[in-house]
């Protein structure tokens, strides 16, 4: 028997012990192994009774991700599913931790379910681009009725073991431990004279209004097709028997395992998790951190205060004067407001967090003892190095010096210190205490030990963390700014704001880029557009000034009610404001332009091809280490769609040729703006993909 199953006889109940750490994942192993202990007990003189549990963390986190999009191989899961539902043994599952998608099957093949309180169960297939496919779709209705099983699965999300146990997927509950407790309750049963049952044996509920399902699950899913394919697999228990049905859950299962949503969630899933390791940073420790500093309390510094705070971290918060500290802490207690409205933190936390966690001050001198200190000040270098020189001469030896800049040059903020070593950027998103997304910013100086607290910090703020180099914008601004800049391009040449947010958002973006640059402030793009004309700008590259105009009119976006669109009618009214065409075509007119008609799939193409070329460039240039990290931040700071991985998982499935090509065509009219990045012409060369690079750095 494979080494993943542990068989032990305990009188006449059999146990199988599944050992596949981390979290017992049904690998070939582990199925093959599932399958003999089966037989061994029913082989076994004496053995009754049948219990399957999970050692360490879960019982099972599902299939086996690993292999998907590989050959399956025997024994399938749902033939070792309906092997073990068919043994005349009585069969228990024990459940602790997750029992999640195929794990969640297992046990509903079973004949008994015992679980801890602790426990959670889940069909998260969706969050694959898949469906529930060894029975998930056939059976839980028949336990739970249908609209609760709709919910599990097309919500791929976790429920505990109470709700379980009131749908009837858990029979009993009880604290202790998993062995024990699986043990106990099937010599319970065995006493009892229970026999063995089947819930495929179960009466079907009553059907529902299948195509109006479909149809709804669809449009909520912003362009996502797994969550709708779960109704059309619970309407095909309704055509046969059992049998019939599960052949049609496995063809849509196949199904999905071909498309691109399947490989774009995969590749984000996998992705999710190796952002945060990275090869030069293994065995660092990082430096100890529970007191942070934060100066500035205005939008992004209230943010980082409320995200530290709500992790249990002190905060000291620096601010102009009291009367700015005040502002400040009002900021951050509306927050904290809003988390314990969400029922993200228990009144007795949300007072203890304003009673003494939070400390605003305005002298340096307290923040003396801070372990770790994030400068989120206006957006000037000026400004900057003045607090950076302040933080210099207070801060003891080894704190963390860290600045939430956005564009600006953390080697030369590290430079006025004498401790360039102990600086980094941390950038973080608005809002700092909801969006996921924490870019960690190495400068040239910066210590191992010091990224590796970047890192660490992340974590205990619960953020995904990303390794970004220096440039103007790191990874994501400078990828924003070059695919906005392919926008006003568009524009200039004849679509509207209006059609490229539209079409954006069909691709499935959560925003297009002008409803999210109202959202961001106009001003921002403004000061940017201010700094970088100081800086001098190639003269080659194509300006559009039109957007400047709306901001000398104080439109600064939703802040101000008017932006690229008017927010009289609320935040969420997005109607177009009658200002911005006519901004527009006065400035395709000085500059001489006819403007031209664009359709959404060159509005698309456009857009993507200058995201990734851009992306290119980033990972080329070793801004980015990994395509997968550029993946991940526009992923969680930049709403864009799981479901395509990423843009340069985006790029690997259309073809790196076709993209290069088209990026070599639009190069044609603008040689500047298009220039090829080096890392896709050698890609294409090579005939190899991101992906192949993400493998490399494995
Ligand atoms: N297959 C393969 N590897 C898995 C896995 C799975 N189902 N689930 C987790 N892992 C791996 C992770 O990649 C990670 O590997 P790493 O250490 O090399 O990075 C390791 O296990 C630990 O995972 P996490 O870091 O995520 O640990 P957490 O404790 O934070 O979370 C978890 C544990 C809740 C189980 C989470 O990993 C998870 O949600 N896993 C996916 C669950 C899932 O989607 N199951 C359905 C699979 S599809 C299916 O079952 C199809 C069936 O219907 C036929
Ligand atoms: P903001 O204008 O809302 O807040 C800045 C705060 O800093 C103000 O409250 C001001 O009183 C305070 N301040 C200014 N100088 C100070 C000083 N010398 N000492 C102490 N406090 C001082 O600006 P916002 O939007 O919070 O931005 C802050 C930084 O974060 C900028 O560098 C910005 O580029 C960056 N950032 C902004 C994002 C956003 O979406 N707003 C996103 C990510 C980064």
């Amino acid at each position: 028997m494979s080494d993943k199953i542990a068989y032990a006889r305990h009188g006449d109940i059999a146990v199988l012990t599944v050992k596949n750490p981390p979290v017992n994942a049904l690998s070939q192993a582990v199925r093959q192994g599932l399958w003999d202990g089966i037989n061994k007990a029913e082989a076994d003189t004496g053995v009754r009774a049948v219990l399957i549990v999970g050692e360490g963390r879960a019982f099972f986190a599902g299939a086996d991700i690993k292999e998907f999009g590989k050959p399956p191989l025997d024994p399938h899961l749902p033939d070792l599913i309906r092997r073990i539902e068919a043994s005349p043994l009585i069969v228990v599952a024990s459940m602790h931790g997750v029992s999640l998608g195929g794990g969640l099957e297992v046990a509903l093949g079973c004949h008994y379910r015992i679980a801890v309180p602790s426990a959670r169960v889940g069909l998260p297939e969706v969050h694959l681009g898949l469906i529930p496919g060894a029975g998930g779709t056939q059976r839980l209705p028949r336990l739970a009725g249908v609209d609760a099983a709709l919910d599990v699965m097309t919500t791929g999300r976790q429920i505990g073991a109470a709700q379980a146990h009131d749908l009837g997927i858990i029979d009993v509950i009880k604290d202790g431990d998993p062995a024990e407790n699986g043990l106990a309750y099937a010599r319970e049963l065995l006493d009892a004279g229970a026999t063995r049952r089947a819930v495929s044996e179960l009466p079907l509920p009553a059907p529902i209004d299948w195509d109006a399902t479909f149809g709804a699950t669809l449009a909520r899913s912003k362009g996502q097709i797994s969550p709708a394919w779960c109704v059309r697999a619970i309407e095909a228990a309704y055509a046969g028997d059992f049998d019939a049905g599960m052949k049609a859950e496995r063809k849509i299962f196949f199904d999905l395992m071909q498309t691109d949503q399947r490989k774009g969630m995969i590749h984000a899933f996998f992705s999710e998790r190796a952002v945060g390791n990275l090869p030069e940073l293994k065995g660092v420790a990082p430096r100890e951190v529970s007191r942070i500093g934060v100066i500035g309390g205005g939008t992004m510094g209230a943010g980082i205060a409320t995200a530290a705070l709500l992790s249990g971290l002190n905060v000291h918060l620096l601010e102009m004067s009291p009367e700015a500290g005040e502002a400040a802490r009002g900021r951050i207690e509306s927050n904290l407001s809003g988390a314990l409205r969400r029922g993200k933190i228990s009144p007795d936390q949300h007072s203890k967090i304003l009673g003494d966690a939070l400390q605003v001050v305005t002298d340096y001198d307290a923040l003396a003892e801070a372990d770790l200190v994030i400068e989120a000040v206006f957006e000037d270098m000026a400004v900057k190095k003045v607090v950076f020189a302040e933080l210099d001469r207070v801060c003891k030896p080894g704190a963390v010096l860290a600045s939430n800049t956005s564009y600006l040059d953390i080697n030369e903020i590290a430079a006025t210190t004498s401790r360039p070593g102990d600086v980094l950027g941390l950038h973080f998103f608005s809002p700092a205490h909801v969006m996921k997304l924490l870019e960690v910013v190495v400068a040239d100086a910066t210590a191992p030990d010091v990224a590796a607290t970047g890192f660490a910090l992340g974590k205990a703020l619960g953020k995904t963390s990303v390794r970004a180099g220096v440039c103007d914008g790191f990874i994501g601004n400078r990828i924003l700014s070059t695919y906005r800049t392919c926008a006003d391009h568009m524009i200039l040449d004849g679509a509207s704001p209006y059609q490229i947010d539209a079409a954006l958002e069909a691709f499935g973006f959560a925003m297009g880029p002008f409803a999210v640059a109202d959202l961001a402030g106009l001003d921002i793009g403004w000061a940017v557009r201010k700094r970088k004309r100081a800086e001098g700008i190639d003269p080659r590259a194509r300006d559009a000034a039109y957007a400047d105009k709306l901001c000398e009119d104080g439109h600064f976006g939703q802040k101000t009610g008017k932006g690229y669109y008017d927010y009289a009618a609320g935040p969420k009214a997005r109607v177009p404001n009658p200002d911005v065409m006519p901004l527009i075509e006065a400035e395709r007119a000085a500059q001489g332009i006819t403007p031209r008609d664009f359709d959404d799939e060159e509005i698309v193409r456009r857009y993507m091809a200058s995201m990734v070329n851009e992306a290119a460039k980033v990972v080329g240039e070793g801004i980015a280490r990994r395509p997968l990290d550029v993946d991940m931040t526009l992923l969680f700071g930049y709403g864009f769609p799981r479901y395509r991985g990423g843009p340069l998982k985006w790029a690997d499935i259309v073809g790196l040729d076709g993209l290069l090509s088209d990026i070599k065509g639009y190069a044609e009219a603008d040689p500047y703006f298009w220039a090829p990045a080096p890392l896709l012409e050698k890609l294409v060369a090579e005939g190899r993909t991101f992906d192949d690079l993400n493998k490399e750095e494995g």
